[in-house]
């Protein structure tokens, strides 16, 4: 059975036992700071389990792109190793939201897997949490797995619920005791059963984990109950077609057979020969390119923090393994027309957005190439010198330089030093990092975000309608990002509160910032950011009194810089049609970020735009502002959306209710706040238009008084540059070429004056030349000469002198020019190039020419004289 047959018949499977089948999400997962990238099929149900979200279903079943390269969830390292790795993968799942628990769970699989599969029960294994004797009964005594293949795990990995068993989406969110089942790929491949020591081996590989949903873990380590037992599981799709396929390795199924063949090709057609097509950096290439090819599908661009340098960690490692095999320029971006070949029809966005993960790929690939030769010598000879001495550890130092000047992520350093047995100083990285903290802190944001915990009630949001809520109860309080009774004046605090006016940072649109107030305290809130996805953390100085839970307060948001904002926000969407309208419907938002200063747009087009395509989308947004079209938001269900033609992002994961904004002829998908209606922006304009990445530009723009003061600004410059000229605004131009023109006479004429003066100063150094045995040598400055003075007076004095051999230096701005001329009729004695030379590296520098004439330059004026005075005695050795 094929991949794509097997995918298909797992949907139906569980499609025929009252399942909805549901797309995949994208890999970046759309409103969850807890996750970097989505590592299974139950993130986009995160809030379902918890009971934060509801859907028409109760049980439901995808196959969902996973990445598993960061986070938690981290197999990066052990791609080429194993047989069953990847950073990338699909998982097929079925979910059940507080419908069946685990006897139909087990059931279903078991049906699934020996009916429909066909897999010989006495090759299935199976393993439980173990403290959970009911699912070890249903197996026993309900499937009839003999006790032999049952095997209970306990916490094994150093703290309660610390267990191949139970399993955590990560350190916060859904969880629950878990049962795996084993398949025994039979005792030609080495490793022992689950639980054995040499479980590890890829003999007994587990193909699916069912996982009993019951907690919600917080930050503090609780467990809370969820409020209804659910199902998660997940099924590795390469594993399954592996067992299906009789390979023992998930390298050796359809799909890879074909992504391995197409990276042998790319990299023997960048220089590599003779590659063993079982070699293991074939399959990290190839198990990489699907990693990077759907991240980048989803927006993400290789950079150096957060889900950026995962990508770049991935991608660069990649093109290691190729460096490895011979590849010395770009091979790995080749690969995508066949990743496409094999995955575009169940992923579409995947084909439709080769071109550009191929350019950015690539471009990543030019960057690293750049500097992975020098890199890698570097290492090498680290590398030597530590087998020399019989070391066993690759200096933090050394790493570090790596990292910081040739591009190596620190995991790509331990992935050579792993080749051959030795580690990596990870402290002395580290430390050795501590000192870049500016970037560490870039990405803390993060943290502080997804690492409070919280379990109480959702916030109820009003800010669409009101900016001030009379009493919002504070319902947490969090300082240093620890849950405390109590913030007092001084205090950073975070502060949850039960109802808000404050809009969360979402969708692009920075938070709100505001005050709350009471009698005896006064809180200023810089922030608003989401600590789940519907609780809000108000970031902010406690500057009189005390918040404590409980507490009422006058919640306000700051009226002035909201108006800013939303009509910001309000551009972006007429902008976004607009673009459409001007550069065609391949314009894609690609990301965006609205402050109450700017928008900033990131888009899918590949060229430029020009000045007049801007000014097009400066009308027809300025003409939408000026019909003063009411904004309309609407809630409805996720299919009339659809039906409406609102805009939607693709692949983006939306509720089954959405929010839909209609503003002038925009209609999207949106749940930030926006303006009455388009006359309220004011004026929009576009400040700049540049390039972020291969196949991505970005347009910065700005609304109502802030297109006013940047106008103001334009105008008070050329105010001052017409006065500067003396001229009218109105005449600038006229003015400004009128200077021009005189500039490039008076230039013209300097350079004349120049010739004539160095020609009169070559008639004196006539005198100044030296007869050796016959030749005429002459070595002299020449003030305030350029090249090509320099020339024509060498010229003029080989015609006068006749048969010589000549050096004229000159000194500008402390740089040496050179050239150096020799009569034809010597040409076979001395060389002009040899002479020039023969200065210049005194001086500093090299150059080069024909045999008659040569020029060069020179850094070192305080060397000139010396190197002019030796030129006598070098000829006369030649002569
Ligand atoms: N969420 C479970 C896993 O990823 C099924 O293994």
């Amino acid at each position: 059975m094929k991949a794509a047959e097997i995918r298909q018949t797992y949907l139906k499977f569980f499609e025929s036992k009252g399942h909805t089948i549901v797309s995949s999400s994208p890999v970046v997962p759309g409103d969850d700071p807890t996750l970097l990238f989505t590592n299974a099929g139950m993130n986009q149900f995160k809030d379902v389990f918890l009971g934060f979200d509801k859907r028409p279903y109760s049980r439901a079943t995808t196959a969902q792109k996973c990445i598993r390269a960061g986070g938690k969830h981290n197999d990066l390292d052990n791609v080429g190793y194993t047989a069953r790795h990847h950073t990338f993968f699909e998982m097929l799942g079925n979910f059940s939201f507080g419908d069946y628990f685990k006897h139909d769970a087990i059931s279903y699989a078991w049906e699934l897997l020996t009916q429909h599969f066909k897999l010989p029960a006495d090759k299935l294994w199976v393993t439980v949490y173990s403290e959970d004797d009911e699912a070890y009964e249903i197996w026993n005594k309900v499937v009839g797995v003999p006790a032999e293949r049952i095997v209970r795990i306990g916490d094994n990995k150093g703290g309660r619920y610390m267990s191949d068993n139970f399993w955590m989406m990560g350190d916060t969110g859904p969880c629950g005791p878990c049962t795996e089942i084993f398949f025994d790929h039979g005792p030609d491949v080495a490793g022992g059963p689950p639980g054995s020591p040499d479980e590890d081996g890829d003999r007994y590989i587990e193909i699916w984990n069912n996982v009993f949903m019951q907690f919600n873990r917080t930050e503090d380590g609780v467990m809370h109950k969820l409020p209804k037992p659910s199902v998660d599981t997940g099924m590795g799709l390469e594993r399954i077609a592996a067992v299906l396929q009789h390979v023992h390795s998930n390298y050796e199924i359809d799909l890879f057979v074909a992504l391995i063949a197409a990276s042998k090709a790319a990299v023997e057609s960048a220089g590599g020969a003779d590659i063993d097509p079982a070699s293991p950096s074939l399959k990290v290439i190839a198990d990489h390119i699907r990693a990077c090819s759907f991240t980048i599908v989803d927006g993400v661009i290789p950079g150096n923090e957060g889900r950026g340098y995962v990508l770049r960690r991935i991608a660069r490692r990649a093109i290691r393994h190729g460096y490895k095999l011979g590849a010395r320029t770009p091979f790995f971006h080749k690969i995508v027309a066949e990743l496409v070949n094999q995955m575009g029809e169940a992923y579409p966005e995947l084909r439709q957005a080769q071109a550009r993960v191929t350019e950015v790929i690539q471009q990543e690939e030019e960057r690293f190439f750049q500097t992975i030769e020098r890199g890698m010598e570097i290492l090498e000879g680290a590398l030597a010198a530590m087998e020399a001495a019989g070391a066993k550890q690759l200096d933090g130092e050394t790493a570090f330089k790596l990292h910081d000047t040739y591009g190596f992520p620190v995991d790509l350093t331990a992935d050579v030093c792993r080749e051959r047995g030795v580690t990596v100083d990870q402290a002395g990285f580290d430390a050795a990092m501590a000192r870049q903290r500016e970037q560490a802190r870039a990405a803390g944001k993060f943290k502080m975000a997804a690492g409070l915990e919280y379990s109480g009630v959702p916030t109820a949001f009003h800010g669409y309608e009101h900016l001030v809520c009379e009493t919002s109860k504070v319902v947490a309080v969090y300082v240093d990002g620890t849950s405390v009774p109590e913030a007092q004046a001084g205090d950073d605090a975070v502060i949850v509160l039960d109802h808000t006016p404050f809009y969360a940072e979402s969708g692009g649109q920075v938070g709100d910032a505001g005050e709350l107030r009471n009698g005896t305290t006064r809180v200023l809130v810089e922030d608003t950011m989401k600590i789940q996805a519907d609780v809000f953390g108000h970031h902010g100085r406690v500057v009189e009194g005390s918040v404590k839970v409980g507490d009422a307060f006058v919640a306000k948001v700051d009226a002035e810089r909201r108006a800013k904002t939303v009509r910001n926000h309000s551009a972006t969407h007429l902008m976004h049609k607009a673009l459409r309208e001007v550069l065609g419907a391949h314009v894609q938002q690609k990301g965006s970020l609205v402050t109450p200063e700017r928008t900033r747009f990131d888009f899918a087009h590949t060229a430029p735009m020009t000045a007049e395509e801007i000014r097009k989308v400066e009308a027809i947004v300025n003409a939408e502002i000026l019909a003063n079209a009411q904004a309309k938001a609407e809630v409805m269900g996720i299919d009339d959306a659809q039906k409406s033609g609102a805009m939607m992002l693709f692949g983006e994961k939306y509720g089954d209710t959405v929010r839909v904004l209609s503003i002038g002829s925009s209609k999207e998908l949106c749940g930030g706040t926006h303006v009455k209606a388009t006359g309220d922006i004011g004026l929009f304009k576009v400040v700049v238009e540049s390039g972020v990445a291969a196949g991505i530009r970005r347009i910065e723009a700005v609304t109502g008084d802030n297109a006013l003061a940047y106008l103001q600004g334009l105008e008070s410059t050329v105010g001052q540059v017409a006065s500067t000229l003396k001229a009218a605004p109105s005449e600038l131009e006229h003015r400004v070429s009128a200077v021009l023109e005189q500039v490039r006479t008076l230039e013209k004429e300097v350079a004349a004056l120049k010739g004539k003066l160095a020609s009169a100063q070559g008639d004196e150094l006539l005198s100044q030349a030296v007869d050796v045995k016959g030749l005429k040598v002459l070595a002299a400055t020449l003030e305030g000469a350029d090249a090509k003075t320099l020339r024509e007076t060498l010229d003029k004095l080989k015609d006068k002198l006749k048969s010589a051999a000549i050096v004229l230096a000159a000194v500008d701005g402390g740089k040496v020019q050179l050239a150096a001329g020799v009569t034809s009729d010597s040409i076979g004695k001395v060389k002009a190039g040899e002479l020039v030379n023969f200065v210049a590296q005194q001086v500093g520098g090299k150059g080069g020419g024909k045999p008659d004439l040569a020029m060069a330059g020179g850094s070192d004026a305080a060397a000139l004289p010396a190197a002019l005075a030796s030129v006598q005695a070098w000829v006369a050795e030649r002569v």
